[in-house]
């Protein structure tokens, strides 16, 4: 697959987000590393807080398929400078990365900014330190 077809796919994610209240569609593509692609999008509810991230929902699919690496993740929202992972979102992405995860904030025009994880949440906590 090429990186254009997995911005279409990212692009396809954003499209099904629930987002009556935010109105801030979020998509994103995980791309493990085994090649496997998992999206999700952003779910929200009435009860504002508990709405879901794009982030968690393709992680959830990924651990559903039953792996745990993602070597690029593609962030997609509306706006210019493209979707950028909040914190806790970067915490979730960390679990399951190492050196080289990427994570690829696109907006529907495309790519707009990359970056290794480990520069979006340097110092990190992560399963080693239990
Ligand atoms: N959102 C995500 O899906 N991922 C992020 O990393 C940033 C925020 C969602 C949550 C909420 O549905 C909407 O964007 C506005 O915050």
């Amino acid at each position: 697959m090429t990186e254009d077809s997995h911005i279409q796919l990212t692009k396809e994610a954003m499209s099904k987000a629930y987002v009556p209240y935010s109105n801030y569609p979020v998509g994103v593509l995980i791309i493990t590393d085994k090649g496997s692609e998992y999206s999700g999008c952003n779910v929200e509810n009435a009860s504002y807080p508990l709405g879901n991230c794009a982030e968690a929902s393709a992680i959830a699919s990924m651990v559903m398929g039953g792996e745990h690496k993602i070597n690029k993740i593609y962030v997609m929202t509306k706006n210019d400078e493209g979707g950028i992972p909040c914190g806790g979102c970067r915490q979730r992405i960390r679990e399951f990365s190492d050196a080289t995860t990427e994570v690829i904030m696109c907006s529907t025009e495309g790519i707009k900014n990359r970056m290794h994880l480990s520069d979006l949440l340097p110092q990190s906590f992560g399963p080693e330190h239990l």
